[in-house]
């Protein structure tokens, strides 16, 4: 059987879970890729991680680097985050011949244009399905299951954390802090959680949907971001005497032919659909031309869910899926682009 040999940068929430599945599943993924996916290098920067039997036989390093320009690697998993060293990395992997999988949506919405014009140079691949909504497979709805569709509304609740924290605020009492400290507990958070608790996490979520939708490029400084951190308990309960929900919704429409989009905590109605979600659980409602409205849902952050789509794209790269998949998304090229509206013209 032929072999994909994996390499690792990053062993922390994701990259452990990562490291975990291949490890454990060796024979199912074997299974359903044709291929043995073998973990054959680390980097690994805290010594005491080093010594996890999940990284047995692995060559380790503390330079994500040297697994990038390794010969023995044809696939690397970016699981830090950040933006540097992750998009010297990445672009390091691609010009060695090396396909890419990434969770990291920030490098994503920053570097994505230099990147995928650098995969496409290399004739390579960069999949990102863990990068929105952890284990909904949203990326591939948009690229493929829908791709009939001009997308005319995107509805979204794709910051974990944020509803981590209102929903252990509103249902469990607990307050703001400790609630924060829980979510990078269990590993929901970002290693600066200010990125989840003021909005730029979901926004720079937004800003890819928004992309692989409408092929425009957006950025969070470019239209209305506001997070939770200023919401107290107090807000959460008069919200709900009046029969509403605070959630932090991401939305990009299309309005008179332009792109409307803002990511703020709103007032949602009980009985609407977003309202339901509770925990770390994500939910995006999109609307097509043809299709109409649909739901997608499920865990869009920690540790297995994230791994469970990390994973997902190391398969279809063996089978030759990711290649087709990714590579026809075509993310910054020439696609039909609108407008984006100017925050302060939306009257809401
Ligand atoms: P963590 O902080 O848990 O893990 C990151 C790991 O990378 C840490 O172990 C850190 O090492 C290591 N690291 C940082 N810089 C380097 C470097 N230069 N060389 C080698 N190792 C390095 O983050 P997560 O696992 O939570 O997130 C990883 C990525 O996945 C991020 O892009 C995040 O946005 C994305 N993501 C995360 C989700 C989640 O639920 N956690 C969900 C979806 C996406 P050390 O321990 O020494 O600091
Ligand atoms: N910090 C992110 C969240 C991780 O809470 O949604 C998943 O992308």
């Amino acid at each position: 059987m032929d072999s994909l040999r994996v390499g690792l940068v990053g062993f922390g929430t994701v990259g452990a879970g990562v490291a975990e599945i291949l490890v454990n599943h060796k024979q199912r993924l074997a299974a359903r890729s044709g291929k043995s996916i073998q973990l054959v290098r680390a980097a690994v920067r805290n010594p005491s991680k080093r010594e996890s039997p999940l990284l047995q036989g692995v060559a380790l390093s503390a330079d994500g680097l040297d697994v990038a320009r390794d010969p023995n690697v044809d696939v690397v998993l970016e699981l830090i985050g950040g933006l540097e060293p992750a998009r010297q990395i990445v672009r390091t992997a691609l010009e060695n011949g090396k396909h890419v999988v990434t969770a990291n949506k920030a490098l994503l919405c920053e570097h994505g244009e230099e990147l995928f014009a650098a995969a496409k140079k290399a004739g390579r691949t960069i999949a990102f399905e863990a990068a929105v909504a952890g284990g909904v497979p949203i990326i591939h709805v948009l690229g493929q299951s829908m791709a009939a569709n001009q997308i005319t509304e995107i509805q979204a609740i794709i910051n974990g954390t944020s509803n981590y924290i209102l929903t252990e605020m509103f249902r469990n009492g607990a307050s703001y802090g400790d609630a924060v400290r829980r979510a990078q507990e269990i590993g929901y958070a970002e290693s600066d959680p200010s990125m989840d608790v003021q909005g730029t996490d979901a926004a720079q979520k937004l800003g890819l949907l928004t992309q692989l939708a409408y092929g425009t490029r957006v950025t969070p400084d470019r239209f209305l971001v506001q997070g939770i951190d200023t919401l107290e308990l107090a807000d959460l309960r008069y919200a709900d005497m009046l029969g509403y929900a605070v959630k932090l919704v991401a939305t990009a429409k299309l309005v008179a032919g332009r792109l409307e989009m803002h990511t703020q905590p709103t007032l949602v109605r009980k009985d609407d659909p977003l309202a339901k979600v509770e925990g770390a659980n994500n939910v995006i409602s999109l609307t097509g031309d043809i299709l109409g409205e649909t739901w997608f849902s499920g865990m869009g952050a920690g540790r297995e869910a994230t791994a469970s789509a990390v994973v997902a794209d190391v398969i279809d790269l063996a089978v030759g899926r990711a290649q087709l998949t990714f590579g026809h998304l075509d993310l910054w090229g020439n696609r039909p682009k609108f407008e984006l509206q100017p925050a302060e013209e939306i009257v809401r």
